[in-house]
Order: structure tokens, then sequence, then C-alpha cells
């Protein structure tokens, strides 16, 4: 090598130091900051945030309903009439709006007449769906319905299509709604119960593509035509809303066939089922999760605004009143078991990822509510991405509880739009949003706005302008841990609750905030 060579070869490699140096050291100076706008102003004219966006989904699958729900009027555990008290409270104080039962798969397999009656008369089946277990039918339509009371929640009834017919599906809406004398509502009175609970929400059918009968769209579609015919408006003011069994994540086929052959008088909603999901032969841990792992989960969860906004598109040209609404009846991360634990009872661990995936996903649906008008996240307990985790006597709530909790602000509130321009996560060669945001103004007049940064490595600042309002005060509550693989476990059930957020300040019509690492964030302004 010559003299000359080496001189070059110097000043290359100082050259490119330095360039990095100021690259690292701009980068960081000039880190563009996330600008949001809020048009806080008047909101006459604004879309409501449905509160059955936070609705949530029970399938009779592991310990969802059996040990998590219900433990039986004979247990040691404190219960009402078999339910829980502890998840009784907690779930009344989480504001859970609708529940939806008995799944999922299971409900094309569930002939509810096996769950009515004295429970010692009722027939045990096998759930072929979820680890082959026992079915005892012990858990049926009145213990549904009456804990549905106890928590304040609206009943979601998913009938079965698969393997039932029109005339039970019918008798099943006449059993827990008519007024009038009948077979069913005889059936009823002699079960226990005078009164009807009235159910509105009505599910006809679960994924018919898959396990609800591998149908095609069009077939489908006749199917519910035919359904829904007989489910009518029985002899008193409730008015059913019936639900389509809907598409499967991007199937964009699935709507545009089933809006374009439905008579818009015959259904009132259209579901869509999406997991946050690597990939379906090779999930992650729950807990022990690498970076590159975190970032494809929440690739997979933000692909839910793709969806949601490709799907309302398709139903616009169909039905541009949006009479029917989209409904999410499944969603939520899916990751693999915990170890040790029977594979076919999908219980895993919830951690600040969990958290990320409902925040960024409750803003998603929050920023499409003149659409979306349900969504249920999949499982309420002790499955998927549950709110709540027990363990015999014990119970925990998970970061995913705690999103909820604080979200509630925005149930029945008026969404006020919202422009974000986010600065980016980075991860290799790929990059994610890093912010997201929504927010709305509740029949008081407080404006809530609900904040996430999914980037696990750095805080994100933001100024967030608020178009259209003045306002004199801000304070909020924020979710965060030191790791995002962080949890709640039996042994050390508080590590993550929500705490008071000091890092928005107000300033006119601008507020400064650094939002942390992986934290989730809601202000309330005055
Ligand atoms: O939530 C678990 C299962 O996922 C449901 O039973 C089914 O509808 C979906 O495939």
């Amino acid at each position: 090598m010559s003299l000359n060579n080496i001189r070059i070869n110097i000043n290359m490699k100082t050259k490119s130091l330095i360039f990095a140096a100021l690259f690292i050291c701009c980068g960081s100076f000039s880190r563009a900051q996330t600008s949001i706008t809020v048009a806080a102003g008047d909101n006459a004219a604004n879309p409501t945030i449905s509160k059955y966006i936070y609705s949530h989904f029970a399938e009779h699958l592991g310990h969802g309903i059996y040990e998590g729900f219900y433990v039986g009027d004979t247990s040691h555990i404190p219960n009402t009439y078999g339910i829980r008290n502890d998840v009784i409270a907690a779930l009344k104080k989480m504001k859970i709006a609708a529940l939806r039962w008995p799944g999922g798969c299971f409900a094309d397999t569930y002939h509810w007449k096996d769950g009515v009656g004295p429970r010692d008369k009722r027939p045990a089946i096998i759930n072929k769906w979820w680890g082959g277990t026992v079915e005892d039918n012990s858990f049926g339509t009145n213990e549904f319905l009456n804990m549905c009371e106890l928590l304040g929640a609206d009943p979601y009834i998913s009938g079965n299509v698969g393997s039932g017919s029109v005339q039970e599906l019918s008798d099943w809406v006449n059993y827990v709604s008519s007024d009038s004398k009948n077979p069913m509502s005889d059936l009823r009175k002699a079960n226990g119960r005078d009164k009807p609970w009235k159910v509105k929400f009505w599910g006809i059918g679960n994924e018919a593509w898959g396990c609800g009968g591998n149908m095609t769209p069009d077939y489908y579609s006749n199917e519910f035509r035919k359904y829904s015919t007989f489910m009518t408006n029985w002899d008193n003011d409730n008015r059913i809303y019936r639900v389509a069994s809907g598409a499967n994540s991007d199937d964009y086929n699935w709507t545009e066939t089933l809006m374009k052959n439905i008579p818009n008088d015959l259904i009132e909603g259209i579901a869509l089922h999406h997991y946050a999901i690597i990939d379906w032969g090779h999930k992650s841990s729950a807990t022990q999760y690498t970076e590159q792992q975190y970032f494809a989960t929440m690739k997979s969860a933000l692909y839910m605004d793709t969806l949601v906004t490709r799907h309302s598109a398709i139903m616009d040209k169909y039905d541009p009143k949006k009479k029917v609404g989209l409904i999410v009846d499944e969603w939520g991360g899916w990751y693999d078991v915990e170890p040790g634990t029977n594979p076919g009872f999908l219980y895993q661990q919830n951690t600040m990822r969990d958290a990320m995936i409902a925040g960024a996903t409750l803003n998603i649906f929050n920023n499409h509510c003149d659409r979306v008008r349900m969504a249920n996240l999949a499982q309420c307990i002790n499955v998927l991405q549950a709110v709540i985790l027990t363990h015999g006597d014990k119970m925990i709530l998970t970061p995913t509880y705690y999103v909820m909790e604080m979200y509630n602000v925005h149930q029945n509130a008026t969404q006020l739009p919202l422009v974000v321009k986010s600065e980016d996560y980075i991860l290799g060669l790929g990059k994610l949003p890093a912010i997201s945001a929504s927010a709305s103004r509740d029949k008081d007049g407080v404006t809530h706005i609900s904040l996430v940064n999914i980037d696990p490595d750095h805080a994100h600042k933001i100024s967030l302008n608020l178009d259209g309002k003045k306002f004199s005060s801000v304070k909020g509550n924020i979710l965060v841990s030191a790791k995002v693989q962080d949890y709640n476990s039996f042994d050390e059930p508080g590590k993550i609750a929500p705490k008071e957020f000091s890092g928005a300040n107000l300033k006119g019509n601008n507020i400064s905030i650094s939002l942390p690492a992986a934290s989730v964030v809601v202000l309330a302004l005055n």
C-alpha cells in the first residue's frame, strides 16, 4: 500500500467518523417531534364513539367461563349466583359495555336448549374445538343473561348457523325476548325467569368461512338472509341488531359479497376478525419475546387501521348512509400458550406489549367510529389477550385491563377528529409510526386525548395543537413499566398500574408532551 493510499484511507475513515458523529448528534437534537392537531372546537356534527367499542368476548374455552367468570354457587370463592364477586366488581369498574358469548368456534356447535332448565338434567357434551373437554352445560343462557345484568353489560349472543337450524335460533330469540304467551316464553318462565331479558345483539354464525361451516360468501349470504328473516323484533320494543359473520382480516371479497347480496333491511352489522399475530406457525412467547417479535406483533396490530379503512370503503359503496355497523367482534394479540398449559385453552400472560396493542387499536376504532359500532376484545378472562387472569381464588388485572379502564372516558363521547404526524419507531430496516392518538368530548364537556408511544426504546416529544377551543388545565394518567416485557403476576399483581402523568404542559393552545417509551397516556382537558 502506498503512502498516498494510506492517507486517503485515513481521510476517508476520519470523514466517515465525523459524518457518523454529526448524524448521531444532529439526529438526536433535530429528531423532529411528533405533531398532533385536534379539532377541539364545535363538534355538533361529529359522530359518537359508541360505548360498545369497549366490549368483550367470553367463549366456552379453557378457563374463560368456568373458573374465570363462573365458579358455581357452592364454591368457597365469594360469588353471586355462581359468578365471582371479584370479577363482577372489576369488570363493572372497567365499564364493560357488552359481552359476546358463547363463541367463537364453540357457538356453531352449541345447542342452547342443552343449557337451560335444571342443571342436573342438562346433557354433557364434548367441547370439540377447545381441548376436547367435557362441557356440562352448567353455565347456559339464564346464567349468562343474569351475569350480564350483574355486570351492567349488554349481552351479545352468537347464534349457531353451522350445525343449528333457523327454528332453533328463532326459538332462542323468543326464549330471551318474548313477552307474549308462546312455548318459548313459557319455557323461560318454567325455568324461573318471568320477565324477558330483551337481548338486542345477535351474531348469525361465527367465522362462516372457517370453523362455522367453511362456506363461500355467496352461500353464507343466502343462509344469513334466511336466518335473519326469522329473527324478528318479537312482540315488544326490543329492536334486534343482527350481525353477519364477517371477513377474516383482509378478505375484502367476503365483505363485498355480503354487502352486495344482503338487503339493507335484513342486516344491522357485519363482523370482522383480526388478531395481532406474527405468524400462525411461529407465534412468540407471551412474555419472553425479542424486539423483532415485538415489532412484528405491533405491525400486525396496526394493520387494523388499513383493514377498517378498506372494509368501510366497501361498505360505503352499498350503504352510503352508514346504517350497517362494522363490528370487530374478535381482536387482540395471540401468542404461544404459557408453558405447561393445555394448548387448547389459549392461556397466555399479558405484558406491556398487550397494553400497546390495546391502546393503539382502541385509537383506531375511536377514529373510525362513524362505521365501527362495536368491538370485542378476545377474550375477557384467562383466554388470549385477557383483561383478567384468575388462579383459584386469586385474580389479577392485566395491563390491557388498565388501558380499557383508562380509555372508558371515550364511551359515548363525541369524537374529535385529529391529524397525527408521527415520528417513526425504527427497528433495523423496518419502521412504524411510533405515536397514535384519539380524542373525544364527554357529556360534561371534558375533552380527553389518548396517546400511545409503541417505541420501546425512545421517549417521543409531541407538540399537540388544540384548534378552536381554549383550555385552562390538563391532567392525565400513564401506564408504563421499565420493560415492555413486564407483566402483572400472581406473585407481583401490582407491578403495573396507572399513575398520575405530569409530562404534559399547556401553554396557550399548545400542549408539549414527553411520552415515555412504550407508554399509554390519557389526558383530561378543561
Ligand atoms: O378466540 C378464539 C377463536 O378464534 C374463536 O373461537 C374463533 O372465532 C377465532 O378463530
